[in-house]
């Protein structure tokens, strides 16, 4: 087996690991969540029930993870007892291929992104092209094409002087342009309406069944859970650093981008609508989002002026970094496989992976939307979960205790005497897998 890598301090995981669940899942998924749920209503329980569920979920991949040093594979099995192994083995693939799943329809939207931004550019310099943004096959392909190497480049340079490298390098600029962009946003005439929507929560909703189940998918989604990503990046943790520490501030991070995006997006809607750009249809609901994204939002800064392109370009720079540091965390989890288990040199795994997954990006894309829908169901709505329950079943019921507890204690001296301490062992046990089997009935039904 190839030396691992690790990451080489504790900033180092937070940005990764941050930089992995930072993604387009908060910053478009949440804003339009909130905008047809309740406004303050849905941020308010979102933020409860990823401090409440979603955590404790992190803290079993992160433990995993840090316990075996090993890809999701070896990790889940390291955990079991040699009955559960073939159990272990199945979990481990599943995730794997969650996980390239996810990235395989994440790189084209990305390349969307990208695509928007390079438009946004080209008129800056007075170049109009709309096949930019058209809806065109051959932009999808090139655009998700150069998303993939820059995926790839990153992940096969390893994890210091790859992934720690460029996840610390984006995360500040990410943080940095969508402040920008918020107070830019706030000044624009029409803002102030989005603030009340996003500000003033309708409590009658808070206990909604239809907005907890979605603010505890998003909550899943957005912690990057059920597919490995965080095992993998938990076994790139040094064994003196306090997990249940790291994992609260990756969640905290989290949040924190989620409730900012929602201080651009939401303003922006209603200054749009301010602009004469429609938001709702006819029966009142929001427009679909995709829609949202690439329709409202250019019309917004077309409605902008000069201004509106640097603003555009700013916006779609801002997408494709949080993607960015999202897709390598997926990408990670196979290439670890490869260079772990299958002692293959990590640029060529990462190389070889990589363009597979491209490749069935392209199926995606030459099958237009309805593969595009089917393969966002499967990995999001029935993988992840199915996945992330089994790792709260080997975390809870088949890992020994005695094991679990001692590798969970390294780096923390006290964690014996926080509510840490006394609650998550089994709530992990009991509630963990309760959360996902809700997740799960509501996909199904
Ligand atoms: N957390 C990412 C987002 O919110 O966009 C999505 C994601 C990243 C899901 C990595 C799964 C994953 F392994």
């Amino acid at each position: 087996m190839a030396a691992r890598g690790e990451f080489s301090s504790r900033t180092a995981f937070v940005l990764a690991a941050s930089g992995s669940a930072i993604g387009l899942g908060n910053i478009w998924g949440f804003p339009i969540k909130v905008a047809s749920n309740g406004g303050g209503a849905f941020v308010f329980t979102y933020i409860i029930l990823t401090f409440l569920l979603a955590y404790p979920i992190l803290m079993a991949e992160l433990v995993i993870g840090r316990y075996a040093k090993a890809d999701t594979v070896r990790s889940v099995a390291a955990v079991s007892s040699s009955a559960f192994r073939p159990l272990a083995f199945m979990t481990g693939y599943w995730g794997m291929l969650t996980a390239s799943l996810i990235l395989s329809f994440y790189a084209i939207v990305a390349g969307w992104m990208i695509a928007h931004g390079v438009g946004a550019a080209a008129q800056i310099i007075g170049v109009s092209d709309s096949w930019l943004v058209s809806e065109s096959i051959t932009r999808s392909v090139l655009f998700s094409a150069v998303f993939y190497v820059l995926t790839i480049g990153i992940v096969a340079n390893g994890v210091a002087s790859g992934i720690e490298k460029w996840s610390t390098r984006l995360m500040p600029v990410l943080i940095l342009l969508i402040v920008a962009l918020i107070v830019y946003i706030a000044m624009q005439p029409g803002a102030a309406e989005g603030w009340k929507v996003y500000l003033q929560p309708d409590f009658s909703k808070v206990l909604e069944p239809g907005l907890v189940m979605d603010a505890l998918s998003q909550a899943f989604f957005s912690l990057s859970l059920g597919v490995g990503t965080m095992m993998v990046y938990g076994s790139y943790i040094s064994k003196t650093e306090n997990l249940p520490k790291l994992g609260a501030t990756v969640a905290g991070m989290d949040i924190g981008i989620a409730v900012l995006a929602g201080m651009l997006v939401i303003p922006a809607m209603y200054v749009a609508q301010h602009n004469g750009v429609v938001i709702y249809d006819e029966a009142g609901n929001l427009i679909e989002s995709g829609r949202l994204i690439f329709n409202v939002l250019p019309s917004l800064f077309d409605t902008m002026g000069g201004a509106g392109s640097m603003v555009a370009l700013v916006f779609f720079a801002l997408m494709s970094i949080a993607a960015l540091t999202s897709s390598i965390s997926m990408l990670e989890v196979p290439v670890a496989y490869a260079t772990d288990s299958r002692s293959m040199n990590r640029k060529k795994a990462a190389w070889v992976v990589g363009m597979a997954i491209f490749a069935f990006s392209v199926v995606i894309v030459l099958n237009a939307s309805w593969l595009f829908d089917w393969v966002v169901r499967i990995a999001t709505e029935f993988s992840e979960p199915l996945v992330g329950i089994l790792f709260c079943i080997f975390v809870g019921w088949i890992w020994r205790r005695d094991q679990l507890l001692t590798e969970l204690k390294q780096g923390s001296p006290h964690l014996e005497r926080t509510l840490f301490w006394k609650i998550w062992p089994n709530y992990v046990r009991f509630v963990c897998p309760l959360i996902v089997v809700a997740l799960l009935i509501r996909s199904f039904g």
